[in-house]
């Protein structure tokens, strides 16, 4: 039996011999085509030359491409799980011709390699030509053998194709294979049947599609051909589902292993393919740079993942699990598509943190969920409201597909207008919270109808003259200025606008398609047609370019120092600080940080010059392999900032003429801005000189409060000595109590707890003073031994020749040690605690001795 791969490279190495070139998969995010979400057939990348608008090297070409289809013109979404051919994500094996073959080589070599190298059952195969085009109709009949009963004539639906709304298009002749009972049963073809499928397209491209839905002949001829891979994969491996190729195998058998449960019943079936299905698409979506959000493609990746975790739950799984059949699909894929290696771990990463944060309102909306069927069934009605199917949205994330999904699993249906209703009265309530707090809206306040492009000159000028051709409140247009408008994360200049003795503050400048509008203090004379000289605030402009010149260094370093995967995922360039948003699994270190930062001032100490191709063809732009940014759009010519040999970006922003003018960068700050984004915030220039003088500052505040802090310390700590003293003192009175009468005098002796020799001294001076006629003798244990201090008062030293140091000294002997001092103050130790008591015990004794002495 062939493995996918050996089918994959056999169709491959057909073309290759029939003079094709063959072309690299392109990504599945068109970046260059606003008119598509998802890369959706294998011709998408040779748009520009259908159209006419660009060449390549070669006229015949062949791929293996990676295709989408989840919106738009062509979605298999609903389909995908329910049946066993349909996918969200799939191959697409495809020959092209631009201006070269036609429809005569097209035909005889698909029916050559399906039946000559593939040997399919000839009588099986059906061919349909779109209803008018004989000349389709007779390639199949005089240049191959296939049975002519089984050529059959479709309409506009099945055999005339579009690539969008708009675009490239033209009649078709498609390849059936009926492997049913009945191989002569025309009635299968393009009818549903899983038994008769279509496997290969041949699209003969000779028109394009207008806005208007008129259709523009092309000046050349094109053939355009598609084939299902992971179809011809089953048919050639004699199984009757996609998902039993060596294709899906290996994902089934994992989620299997996961999940616990069998690949066999209905439920099961549905699920685990619905997950094999979606893991491909959020994969290859991921790793070619686009990421779940709330808008756009990636609402559709957030849609895709929470049906995939909605049918996870059929298979009794509530936590996430889908992040962990990426490895697998990586094993059996990574070899031919690298990216999904490269960029496995960001995948994982994004996944996983959709999954947890969807997981948490899944179980509570699928409540929700059961109890508005419920409440409808008592009602006996059968549609879900608008209103109902909203709260589902907006309370539990619940995409209006999965719950249309959900409801026609039990024969429901939902009231799709009225949702839609209520989404467009939310987005007017956002778009007016956004307009009251000042978010740029000079769009519909200056009549635009007349004005031409307006010309730039700020790359070159900080200061030109211009003619003002639209004023309107405060805003002003000039033919052509230097003032640089919003764009690309960078901030519009300011300045001033000058005209005779008049000085007119800019206070902003914004983009409006082709134009650039200064918007002023509000001015109330006319300076239409007028002269002026238009002057942009130079210190701020600059500190603005070396910003934005440095989020360049800052890209090209993250993707050298964490890896290819980190993309622009956005920026902000102002002049006092820069901000740089990329794809990124997890929080930078301390040691990544410096590296990065450590990197970016090597390349501006390094003075790389600044190269700056202007209105270059956007192709020979993506040729030079300049750096995109995947959330823009860009036209036919591009601008592209390179630094020496080290950073190129597509990027129609200011830059400094040379890295070193950056002086220097520092990062301020990193974190996360969502799941799988991470932001870097940093300085450059006198931004670094003034984030120094601020940290400075703060270290010498912190270093006076540390000083304050320390003073205060000690003070608290004196105070707490005292404090506990004059607890001990209290304890000294308690002795005193009893204290014995002998020969006229008093003694007295206690053991008290105390933390060092100085504090038990102290205590010592307090207890001689309150003795005033008597020897005393205090004991403590610490530091593991016994210590003594003994006083005598001065009468006794004189009378008595009393001596504190002899006294102490027996004492210590007692406990195994020894010590003295001066007669009425003294000091001993000894490490036997256990004699202490016994010690104590003889304190009379030894006095007495001493005075027999
Ligand atoms: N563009 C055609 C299709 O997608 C043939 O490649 O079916």
């Amino acid at each position: 039996m062939l493995s996918s791969r050996e089918i994959r490279q056999q169709f491959l190495d057909f073309f290759k011999s029939k003079g094709h070139t063959i072309v690299p998969s392109s990504p599945v995010i068109p970046f260059d085509d606003p008119t598509l979400l998802f890369t959706n057939a294998g011709m998408n990348q040779f748009k520009d030359v259908f159209l006419g608008l660009g060449t390549r090297e070669y006229k015949r070409a062949a791929n293996t491409q990676k295709c989408i289809r989840v919106s738009g013109k062509h979605n298999d979404l609903e389909e995908v799980g329910f049946d066993t051919y349909h996918h969200t994500f799939f191959e697409m094996l495809g020959n092209w011709s631009f201006g070269d073959y036609y429809k005569k080589e097209a035909i005889q070599w698909a029916w050559e390699l399906l039946t000559e190298v593939w040997k399919l059952p000839k009588e099986r195969l059906f061919a349909t030509v779109y209803q008018t085009d004989d000349e389709a109709f007779n390639c199949w009949k005089t240049l191959t053998d296939i049975n002519p009963e089984h050529i059959l004539r479709f309409g506009e639906k099945d055999n005339f194709w579009e690539m969008g709304d708009t675009g490239p298009c033209g009649p078709c002749s498609e390849i059936h294979i009926n492997l049913s009972d009945n191989p002569d049963d025309a009635s299968l073809v393009n009818a549903g049947s899983p038994l008769c499928i279509e496997i290969w397209n041949l699209v003969f491209i000779q028109y394009n599609r207008l806005p208007d839905g008129s259709l523009e002949q092309l000046k050349d001829k094109f053939v355009d051909t598609g084939m299902g891979f992971e179809r011809i994969c089953a048919v050639l491996q004699n199984k009757n589902s996609n998902y039993d190729t060596d294709i899906f195998t290996p994902l089934i058998r994992k989620i299997e292993e996961i999940t616990g449960k069998k690949y066999d019943s209905e439920t099961n079936q549905i699920a685990m393919r619905v997950i094999a299905d979606h893991i491909r698409t959020l994969t290859f979506a991921i790793a070619d740079g686009a990421l779940p959000s709330n808008e756009g493609r990636g609402y559709v990746l957030r849609r895709i993942l929470r049906r995939a975790s909605r049918f996870a739950r059929k298979l009794e799984i509530h936590e996430p699990i889908i992040y962990k059949i990426v490895p697998t699909l990586v094993e059996t894929m990574g070899d031919v598509f690298p990216e999904i290696k490269q960029n496995q771990k960001q995948v994982e990463e994004v996944i996983k943190a959709e999954e947890e944060s969807f997981s948490e309102t899944l179980d509570r909306g699928l409540e929700i969920f059961d109890s508005i069927i419920e409440k409808l069934k008592a009602e006996n009605s059968k549609v879900i409201s608008g209103e109902d199917a909203f709260k589902l949205y907006d309370t539990y994330g619940f995409p209006l597909d999965l719950t249309e999904l959900m409801a026609r699993e039990i024969g429901f249906t939902v009231d799709k207008q009225r949702f839609e209703e209520l989404m467009e009265e939310q987005r007017t309530r956002s778009r007016e919270t956004k307009k009251f707090f000042g978010a740029p809206a000079i769009v519909g306040k200056i009549d635009t109808s007349n004005l031409k492009k307006v010309e730039f000159l700020g790359y070159d000028k900080l200061d030109a003259e211009g003619k003002v051709v639209a004023q309107e409140n405060d805003l002003i247009v000039l033919d052509q200025t230097p003032f640089y408008g919003e764009a690309g994360g960078q901030v519009g200049d300011t300045g001033k606008i000058i005209y005779d003795n008049y000085l007119i503050d800019v206070v902003d400048t914004q983009r409006e398609g082709d134009l650039i509008i200064h918007k002023v203090d509000k001015i109330d004379f006319d300076l239409m047609d007028k002269t002026v000289k238009a002057v942009v605030d130079k210190l701020r402009r600059k500190a603005i370019m070396r910003n934005h010149s440095a989020t360049h260094l800052i890209h090209k370093a993250l993707r050298e120092i964490l890896g290819t995967h980190v993309k622009q995922a956005g920026s902000l360039v102002e002049p006092s600080r820069l901000r740089f948003d990329f794809t990124h699994y997890k929080k930078l270190s301390k040691e990544e940080i410096e590296a990065i930062e450590h990197l970016v001032n090597e390349k501006i100490r390094e003075s790389l010059p600044l190269i700056h191709h202007r209105n270059i063809p956007f192709e020979e732009a993506k040729k030079m392999g300049a750096l995109m940014f995947f959330g823009d759009k860009y036209g036919d010519r591009v601008n592209v900032v390179q630094f020496g040999d080290y950073s190129m970006e597509f990027c129609g922003g200011t830059h400094v003429s040379n890295t070193s003018e950056i002086g220097l960068l520092k990062i301020t700050s990193e974190g996360s801005i969502s799941s799988g984004i991470r932001r870097i915030e940093a300085v450059t220039g006198e931004g670094v000189e003034k984030f120094i003088d601020e940290q400075l500052q703060k270290l010498n505040e912190l270093s006076e409060k540390y000083e304050q802090l320390l003073e205060e310390k000690l003070k608290l700590e004196k105070e707490i000595a005292t404090l506990k003293l004059q607890e001990k003192i209290k304890e000294l009175d308690t002795f005193l109590a009893n204290k014995k009468q002998i020969d006229g005098f008093v003694i007295v002796s206690g053991i008290v707890q105390v933390d060092n020799m100085d504090q038990l001294k102290e205590l010592g001076d307090v207890l001689r003073e309150k003795l005033r006629n008597g020897v005393g003798l205090l004991a403590s244990t610490f530091d593991n031994k016994v210590s003594f201090v003994c006083v005598v008062t001065d009468n006794l030293i004189k009378e008595k020749k009393l001596n504190a140091g002899k006294i102490v000294g027996e004492v210590a002997k007692l406990v195994g040690g020894g010590g003295g001092g001066r007669p009425h103050l003294a000091t001993a130790g000894g490490k036997d605690i256990s004699k202490l008591n016994e010690a104590l015990n003889q304190f009379e004794l030894i006095i007495k001795k001493t005075i027999q002495n």
